[in-house]
């Protein structure tokens, strides 16, 4: 029995000291220095490269180190034996809130332009919006949504979220399923995608979303970059559909160099950093994990493979 960590774009050393350090009678191996690949029975992961499962035919867990698992589903097969899990974490929802409130809170009161007016020396006044004004409509309303909805209705902005079953949170007006998408979008200032990918949800970020739209909303990702149909957002964006995009998520990533979006005046962009695995927090639900994998128990936070997430 070994555990097995595989890390792409993600630095694996703390991780790898943190379960050493909690887990001294345990093999614990790094991707690609593998001694014995059919001992390996649990492995960890972000974003592994192409069909690595194949090497390894006795992993029984695969623990993700993020909230998602399509950087795991979209790469690798999955056998129908094998239970797949991922992090739930309340810091991965309050850096979310800190994350979008910051955003939300500088577009409302025109930061942007202002940055891009003084370096014109230009001196002109503009609008601006108040919290209780504003309508914010987020796409997904699991652990994170969930959260996030309900901070920024606590504050005073109107807040409507879309999710496949119907929720009660304080404030929060509860839309479900396609019937309803058309309601959801209406009258929305600010549309945050907080979506897992999945098949269903692969490509909602596009042009029959934006038209739903009131003229000159604004859209925030920070789902994933293959929810959004990029030429769609760019002419949304060219024909004043949407006022602006925040963009911290990307089909490629690191964004290649040679990508419009860095140039386009309208977009803003983060390198996926909205809200980042805590390693301390994160380690002891993994440490878990394991733990209970030993004595046969249901881990914690299993994702439905059949849903996709
Ligand atoms: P959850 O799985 O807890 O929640 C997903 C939500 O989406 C649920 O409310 C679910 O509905 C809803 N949903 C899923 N499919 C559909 C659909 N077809 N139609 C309508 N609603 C749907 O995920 P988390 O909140 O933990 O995380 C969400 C995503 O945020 C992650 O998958 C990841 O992509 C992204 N993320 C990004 C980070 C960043 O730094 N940029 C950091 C962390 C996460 P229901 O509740 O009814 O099942
Ligand atoms: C995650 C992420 O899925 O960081 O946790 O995007």
């Amino acid at each position: 029995m070994s555990i097995l960590l595989i890390f792409e774009n993600k630095n694996v050393i703390p991780w790898e000291e943190a379960l050493r350090a909690k887990l001294s009678e345990t093999i614990i191996e790094v991707y690609p220095n593998v001694k014995d690949k059919k001992a390996v029975d649990f492995v960890i992961c972000w974003k592994p490269k192409k069909n690595i499962f194949n090497e390894y035919p006795n992993i029984k867990i695969v623990q993700s180190v993020g909230a998602s698992i399509d950087h795991i589903t979209n790469t690798q097969t999955i056998k129908a034996d094998c239970t797949m899990t991922r992090i739930v974490d309340e810091k991965l929802s309050t850096d979310m809130w800190e994350f979008l409130i910051t955003i939300v809170l500088s577009e409302l009161k025109n930061t942007r332009t202002y940055l891009s007016q003084k370096a014109e020396r230009n001196w002109k006044q503009h609008d601006y919006k108040a919290i209780k004004n504003t309508t914010i409509s987020i796409l997904g309303l699991g652990s994170i949504g969930a959260y996030v909805a309900e901070k920024f209705a606590q504050i005073g902005f109107n807040v409507k979220g879309w999710s496949t079953t119907r929720k009660q949170i304080s404030n929060v007006k509860s839309y479900i399923g396609e019937n309803e998408y058309e309601a959801f979008l209406k009258n929305s200032d600010f549309l945050i995608n907080l979506l897992p990918l999945t098949i269903k949800t692969k490509g909602i970020l596009n042009k029959n979303t934006f038209q739903k739209l009131p003229k000159e909303s604004y859209l925030i990702n920070v789902g994933r970059g293959e929810h959004l149909i990029e030429a769609d957002l760019i002419n949304a964006l060219d024909t004043s559909l949407l006022s602006g995009a925040f963009l911290d998520v990307f089909v490629n990533e690191p964004l290649p160099k040679e990508h419009l979006f860095w140039k386009h005046p309208k977009i803003q962009i983060t390198p996926h950093v909205a809200s980042l695995t805590n390693v301390d927090t994160a380690i002891e639900q993994i440490i878990e994990n394991y733990r209970r994998f030993l004595k046969n128990e249901e881990v914690l936070n299993r994702i439905s493979l059949k849903k996709g997430y």
